[in-house]
């Protein structure tokens, strides 16, 4: 890959990546439009990076289906897939690892030590096989978007990383190759995320700005769905650090919860 990616590099190309795991919805082909506007080689990469997953995580049974996402690249107009084999890209020998150490700690980095360490090693690793102009990543990670631009700024990566916009069903559920997991009747439970979300914007519309009100309604929005909470935060959209007053356009909130057992993330920026 590293090679194709060099010599189309020599041609004068501009190569995009769009980094996945595979299991592809309607959010990861929403990010494969906008590399095609930004670049004139999409490489997508599909990797379900065992790094990332901590040892009681849903690695051995996250979704698969290669065949079907080949065919949704190919009409999606897709150039190149790299799928690599875990033991090409962490073979027995490895033991370098690319870590933030700030951003990485609140939100799933506190729910999930060890995660971001395992998502910047692979994008790292991605990024110097494919020899990316520009990459897309989906703000449903809100903040794995955000360590991955600090990870390229404070590296020094010649890439320019866009965020895209949460791609949502009909009724407000962020895409997630993890809803498959659910079952009826927690999909019907599961829209309790965006809703609770969605209310929150509407009452700062209305002029509740007040956060420590909104969080609390925010939470108890939640618990009355039947969503067990991991985490539901208000912070600072740019450096992730706690917010106490409402700041316009820059107030993140993120929510993470388990719907039986399945966990599923959201956010809004309002
Ligand atoms: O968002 C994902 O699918 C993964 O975390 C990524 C960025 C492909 C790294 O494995």
């Amino acid at each position: 890959m590293q090679k194709i990616s060099f010599a189309l590099k020599k041609k004068g190309k501009k190569i995009g990546v769009v980094p996945t795991m595979g299991y592809l919805h309607e959010g990861h082909l929403s990010l494969i439009r906008i590399a095609q506007k930004y670049s004139d080689i999409v490489i997508l990469t599909l990797f379900i990076n065992p790094t990332q997953f901590a040892a009681h995580e849903d690695l051995n049974r996250y979704p698969q289906d290669i065949p079907g996402d080949l065919k949704k690249c190919k009409k999606a107009g897709v150039d190149y897939v790299f799928s690599p084999k875990i033991s090409k890209m962490y073979p027995k020998n490895f033991e370098t690892y690319v870590e933030t150490t700030q951003i990485s700690l609140p939100l799933c980095g506190g729910s999930r030590p060890g995660h971001f360490r395992g998502v910047t090693t692979i994008v790292s690793k991605l990024f110097l096989i494919t020899q990316p102009t520009v990459a897309v990543l989906g703000k449903k990670d809100f903040q794995q978007l955000a360590v991955i631009k600090r990870m390229g700024a404070d590296l020094n990566f010649p890439i320019r990383i866009i965020g895209a916009p949460i791609v949502r069903d009909k009724d407000g559920l962020a895409l997630s190759s993890r809803n498959v997991y659910l079952t009826l009747e927690e999909r019907k439970n599961a829209v309790g995320i965006s809703s609770a979300l969605f209310w929150i914007r509407n009452q700062i519309k209305s002029g509740e700005t007040r956060i420590a009100i909104l969080m609390s309604h925010l939470k108890n929005k939640l618990f009355s769905c039947g969503l067990r909470l991991d985490y539901a935060e208000c912070l600072h959209s740019e450096n992730l650090t706690p917010l106490t007053h409402y700041q316009k356009g820059k107030t993140l909130f993120a929510v993470a919860c388990f719907v039986g057992k399945t966990r599923l993330i959201d956010n809004i920026v309002v």
